[in-house]
């Protein structure tokens, strides 16, 4: 029996990438998972149908991050699936990006980039907090964005930061509870998300150069470390921020 069997969680962007990796790794430790999703359908279902032909549990709920209404309707269809349980874990991951420098960036862009990857997680850990029960865990998906500076990502780069700077209040806050608060931030990871960037050649050659493990990220990578946050070996780490890259831009490699 795996360390999360008989807890709940929610995975916001759990229906691809490494939300979809998350919530896998979580159901194949006995976690009932919630896959959230923003719009694509099948690829909720694809995600709660692998879970469920590996013998575990999971259900899809839909709202779309950045319209109004769409934190109650996550919670709508959160508390119908979870049917008077409590929750265990919530795992912010959805998110955004963006690839302009300040220059380009226009108030529309900025203030989608600040909805999706603070203001609703933010709201989203507020109308987790009733369902919580005492010893959940909370994880909020970060980015090496916050820590190295890439000119090009620079809403992107201040809406992680403002997400990471969540998790030490919070871990404060909640902590007599016995609930942890914490940010993982992954460097380079293949997904949808960075294909325009990671399908080029030089760009992941470039990418290896400055990675002391030498190679770009998976989404399983990330997932593992979530796992162990969300698990009883995770118990003593709050506020933190883990740094999930491989050992990306430590410094210059000999
Ligand atoms: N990939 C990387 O290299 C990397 C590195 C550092 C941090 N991160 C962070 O990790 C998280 C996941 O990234 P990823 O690469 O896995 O992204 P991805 O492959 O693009 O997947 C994004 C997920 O979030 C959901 N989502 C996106 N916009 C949404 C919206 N407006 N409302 C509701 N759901 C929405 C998507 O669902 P739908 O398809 O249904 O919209 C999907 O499940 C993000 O927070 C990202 O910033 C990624």
């Amino acid at each position: 029996m795996g360390f999360l069997a008989g807890r709940t969680a929610l995975v916001t962007g759990g229906s691809r990438g490494i939300g979809r990796a998350v919530a896998l790794r979580l159901a194949a430790e006995g976690a009932e998972v919630a896959v959230h999703y923003g719009g694509d359908e099948e690829a909720a279902e694809r995600t709660v149908t692998r879970i469920e032909e590996a013998g575990g549990r999971a259900f899809a709920v839909r709202a779309r991050f950045g319209e109004d209404g769409a934190v109650d309707r996550l919670f709508a269809g959160l508390t119908a699936g979870l049917a008077g349980r409590g929750l265990d874990i919530v795992v912010n991951n959805a998110g955004i990006g963006s690839g302009n420098p300040i220059a380009r960036v226009t108030p529309q862009e900025l203030d989608m980039l600040l909805a999706i990857n603070v203001t609703t997680p933010f709201f989203v850990i507020q109308r987790a907090l009733p369902l919580l029960n005492d010893g959940g865990r909370i994880v909020n998906m970060g980015s090496t964005a916050s820590r190295i500076a890439v000119s090009t990502q620079i809403g992107y780069t201040i809406s992680k930061a403002a997400l990471e700077s969540m998790a030490p209040s919070l871990a404060n806050e909640l902590g007599r509870r016995g609930i942890t608060v914490n940010t993982v931030a992954p460097g380079a990871v293949r997904t949808d998300l960075t294909v325009g960037y990671t399908s080029i050649p030089e760009v992941v050659a470039g990418l290896e150069a400055i990675t002391a493990l030498g190679r770009l990220g998976e989404p399983e990578d990330v997932a593992d470390v979530v796992a162990f946050l969300a698990g009883p070996q995770g118990r003593w780490v709050t506020g933190q921020t883990v740094d999930v890259s491989g050992g990306t831009y430590l410094g210059p490699i000999a």
